[in-house]
């Protein structure tokens, strides 16, 4: 065997171990199998050599040229495998983690407002009940917030409100931040036929501020129009609603008759609680403090004609709540105001996490 086939041999030996990536690998393929590659040329210069030699020399040359390509080609699988093994271990993950940090307002991590939160949990359990969610503006017309609702001009209900008036507009009347959810049931009875479910959460605004009070606040409005609905559909939704929000299945639940313009008759609805502890339910072995919730009623056929509705066709009930009261007191909240002093401390203590949203069948 001639010293130029062995040189040619080792020399591309030590330059695919010497390659050290893809590129490298190349040049050397080039450089020994391609045009103008180093075997290419002992091949091409077959013809010069002489007669006698040319056979054993062309036979050296082919075996030399199939060990070439088979050092080369597993020089490649080798860089590729390596590439691959750094890829993996620089984008290396621990697929036993859980997705995300786990602690709601954690490090760098979002999480939701406890406000947010009461409205996701109170729509999954009215969702569940067949209720859709309706909206309205903040900005609402003195007819829509009072008149629609039975609160006429120099109703003395006008007064209780403590409402905020907005610059009057060209028809000189002057809008109102709403004061109450309620606006949102002449919107829905006045856009759409009945039967009607629906609960409208939203902000609200009233001229008052102290621990228990903000002039920014939210409430929910609950209203069912359909044929037939009796005082009985009222008290079952709303102790259902109660019951599954505050997660105690025996909560006591009283109705206590009230007065609001928009319901006849209306009811003011309590909740079991112990006055000293603050905890909610049943009272042990004595009797139930109560602590009032929430107002509702049937609603006016008054109401019902303003907005276009046949009472003798159908009938309703509407309930409205406050957000941030039945938070505070789901959770032993003791002060309203940090719900929106924005203070980090506050914020995820109280913050709920963002990838488990309220499910039933966890209980809300
Ligand atoms: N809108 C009433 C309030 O703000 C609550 C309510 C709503 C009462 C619906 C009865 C029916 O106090």
């Amino acid at each position: 065997m001639s010293d130029d086939l062995d040189a040619l041999r080792g020399e591309t030996a030590e330059a695919l171990a010497a390659a050290a990536d893809l590129r490298a690998w190349d040049a050397v393929r080039v450089g020994t199998l391609g045009k103008s590659g180093r075997l290419t040329g002992l091949l091409k210069g077959l013809g010069a050599v002489p007669a006698e030699e040319r056979r054993e020399r062309g036979a050296a040359l082919n075996r030399l040229k199939a060990e070439l390509e088979a050092a080369i080609e597993a020089r490649r699988v080798s860089l590729e495998g390596a590439a691959l093994e750094a890829r993996l271990a620089s984008e290396r993950m621990d697929v036993s983690l859980p997705p995300r940090p786990h602690a709601p307002g954690g490090a760098g991590e979002g999480g939701i407002h406890p406000i947010s939160r009461t409205i996701e949990e109170l729509t999954a359990i009215f969702g569940a009940m067949g209720f859709r969610v309706a909206e309205g503006p903040d900005i609402e017309s003195d007819w829509l917030n009072f008149s629609a609702l039975n609160i006429p001009e120099h109703h003395p209900a006008r007064q209780d409100h403590d409402t905020f008036y907005l610059p009057a507009g060209a028809d000189g009347r002057r809008p109102v931040l709403r004061t109450h959810t309620s606006p949102v049931q002449a919107r829905t009875m006045l856009g759409q036929e009945p039967p009607i479910r629906v609960i409208c959460p939203g902000r609200t605004w009233r001229a008052d501020h102290d621990a228990t009070h903000s002039p920014m606040f939210h409430q929910v409005e609950g209203l069912v129009i359909d044929r037939g609905i009796t005082l009985g559909h009222l008290k079952g939704c709303i102790i259902d609603f109660l019951r599954a929000f505050f997660g105690i299945g025996d909560l006591p639940v009283r109705f206590r008759a009230s007065y609001f313009p928009f319901t006849e008759p209306s009811m003011e609805v309590d909740i079991g609680w112990n006055r000293k502890t603050g905890e909610l339910g049943k009272a042990k072995g004595g009797e139930n403090d109560w602590l009032e919730i929430l107002g509702s009623g049937m609603v006016h056929p008054r109401v019902l004609a303003n907005c276009g509705i046949d009472a003798r066709e159908w009938q309703g009930f509407a309930f409205g709540m406050g957000i941030e009261r039945i938070t505070m007191l789901k959770h032993g909240m003791p002060d309203l105001r940090p719900f929106y002093e924005s203070d980090l401390r506050w914020l995820r203590h109280w913050a709920a996490d963002p990838l488990a949203p309220p499910s039933l069948t966890e209980g809300v």
